[in-house]
């Protein structure tokens, strides 16, 4: 079910909680996103070819999908645009990832030349027109994809993280903001420790995200974080997290036996 993260009758934030299967233990539990500002519309990390024909329907509700504006990609993973294909064929959309990928993602089509739909957005990031909106990509880059960007919402002061505050949890689950933060780390340490590159970047990234006015962080698997205090508690429990890079050894390199 479509639920409105934020309405203030012209501008709309939806978020798509339940289009993986709940009877799917094999495939994460993953959020899609659509910003719709003026009869303009974006969807962010729309998913794969599981997610596609559930958030099609679900989006008409809010605009006809055949006039889709932009894709808006964090990085090139399969669970963010691997439906590519099927967008390009029903909308005149463009896709905005990382200029890093954007000769990578053709792979999810089926050959057609697409280059002037696809557009990098530089490493530094850029504001993308959206109807009366601007939509911010900030540089998110080894958070986890090493061209990787974050979508900041200014008018609704959402911050779209991608893997970034993700949690591992059933779509039930995934829909409900986050009550009890220290709960609720048991949900993200591990995937965190595992799927960031280093405590480095983490810090990097929050001395740039505390400058923005951030209401509430929401990311593309599992639970958001709503309201200034769980915004800021995720924030600090960030920077200091030790991850990737950090805590391999010569032992995680060890030729099999
Ligand atoms: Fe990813
Ligand atoms: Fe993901």
């Amino acid at each position: 079910m479509a639920e409105e993260l934020y309405n203030d009758g012209t501008h709309v934030c939806v978020a798509f909680y339940d289009l993986v299967d709940e009877g799917l233990d094999h495939a994460i539990q993953c959020n899609q996103f659509l910003i719709v500002d003026d009869g303009h519309g974006a969807l962010l990390d729309p998913g794969g070819n599981m997610t596609h024909s559930g958030l099609l329907m679900g989006m008409q509700r809010f605009m006809p999908s055949r006039q889709l504006d932009y894709i808006l990609a964090s990085h090139a993973d399969p669970d963010i645009i691997s439906s590519l294909n099927k967008w390009m064929v029903t909308s005149h959309c463009k896709v905005m990832i990382s200029r890093l990928w954007t000769r990578f993602i053709p792979h999810f089509t089926t050959g057609k030349d697409y280059s002037a739909r696809i557009v990098g957005i530089p490493d530094g990031g850029m504001a993308i027109g959206l109807g009366q909106a601007k939509i911010i990509a900030i540089p998110a880059h080894f958070l986890h994809a090493e061209g990787n960007f974050h979508f900041y919402d200014p008018r609704s002061k959402i911050l779209f993280t991608g893997d970034v505050g993700a949690s591992l949890v059933d779509h039930l689950e995934a829909a409900k903001p986050v009550r009890d933060f220290d709960e609720h780390l048991q949900m993200m340490l591990g995937f965190h420790r595992r799927i960031m590159v280093s405590n480095k970047v983490c810090r990097l990234w929050v001395n740039m995200v505390r400058q923005l006015d951030v209401r509430m962080i929401v990311p593309q698997h599992g639970c958001r974080f709503e309201g200034r205090e769980m915004v800021g508690r995720f924030l600090d429990w960030f920077e200091k997290l030790e991850c990737g890079i950090d805590l391999v050894a010569q032992d995680n390199y060890r030729l099999p036996a």
